[in-house]
């Protein structure tokens, strides 16, 4: 579905892949939409992961796992949450949704990309199939080119979409128009992505520009400017948005109307990507703190 929103003399498409489906929305549900497929055509036990503690990722992929009967394992970042899942609204609804853990060390964790790590985890969990962090690899990015729908997307002339490891935005470049300029918002602070981007979308890059201006310094960081700015976009628009991704890439979008950045009467296509169930996480932290909580309801 999208729903078009006007800032200034912009106006602003947003495709609301958050909607289409209540747990595994957003790019996880594009993401994972031909690797379950995958897992299910290799037969394979179950399907195994990485993920942060608070992973949008992670909640995807449980829920996909409990929607097809699927076995999940979650090989979580931070050995320290073994103790606590209760008290992490991710890993408990993970946990519902059937998921089993494997908690590392960060050393450890670290190590997830590598091929004997893999080898590793394959030897302990035999006849699972790998799916690596985020979701993303060559099957993420095909259904990621899904989001965009060259039949109506060519009037765009911007399109928009937050940045973790750089899938989501391959699949979008790879069905860029020549008269269109992608723009990733990148919510951490890792130069190197670009080069997995060039890899993932046939050396696209040169229609596509990562901004890293609007991050806050760091991985999942955030403000009080970036928690009332979700709160007044969600009064005006009414639609709800994440701090980590999406919040941070409508905040620099309008900075950027704001500054001509983005010329006037522009026409953008901005993705939601989904993460909202990330929001709970972030207000126990925000409370814990006395600050000003996220209110969107979704
Ligand atoms: C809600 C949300 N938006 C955007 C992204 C970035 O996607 P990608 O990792 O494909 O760059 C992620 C996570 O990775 C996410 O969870």
């Amino acid at each position: 579905m999208d729903q078009t929103i006007t800032y200034k003399s912009v106006s602003i498409t947003v495709r609301r892949d958050d909607l289409l489906h209540k747990d595994i929305s957003g790019n996880k549900f594009r993401k994972l939409k031909y690797n379950i497929e995958h897992a299910n055509m290799i037969n394979a036990k179950g399907v195994l992961t990485f993920g942060g503690a608070f992973s949008n990722h992670i909640a995807a992929t449980a829920a996909a796992g409990s929607l097809y009967s699927i076995n999940t394992i979650g090989v979580i970042r931070g050995q320290e949450w073994e103790h606590k899942i209760t008290t992490n609204p991710t890993l408990s609804f993970a946990q519902n949704k059937g998921m089993n853990f494997y908690f590392t060390t960060r050393d450890e964790y670290k190590r997830r990309h590598t091929s004997d790590y893999i080898e590793e985890l394959q030897n302990k969990y035999p006849g699972y199939y790998v799916v690596p962090e985020g979701g993303s690899n060559n099957l993420a990015i095909l259904g990621c080119q899904e989001i965009i729908d060259p039949t109506i997307d060519s009037k765009y002339n911007y399109i928009c979409c937050a940045v973790g490891t750089g899938a989501t935005i391959s699949g979008i470049a790879n069905l860029l128009m020549p008269q269109q300029k992608a723009i990733g918002f990148v919510a951490l602070n890792d130069f190197s992505i670009i080069d997995q981007i060039n890899v993932w979308s046939n050396n696209r890059v040169c229609d596509l520009e990562l901004n890293y201006n609007y991050n806050l310094g760091a991985y999942a960081k955030i403000n009080n400017q970036l928690v009332q700015f979700i709160n007044d976009f969600f009064n005006k628009f009414e639609i709800p948005l994440d701090p980590i991704y999406t919040g941070k890439m409508f905040y620099g979008i309008f900075d950027m109307i704001d500054k001509n950045i983005i010329e006037p009467y522009s026409k953008i296509l901005a993705i939601h990507t989904g993460g909202l169930q990330g929001i709970q996480g972030i207000n126990e932290k925000l409370k814990k703190k006395n600050k000003e909580l996220i209110q969107v309801i979704f």
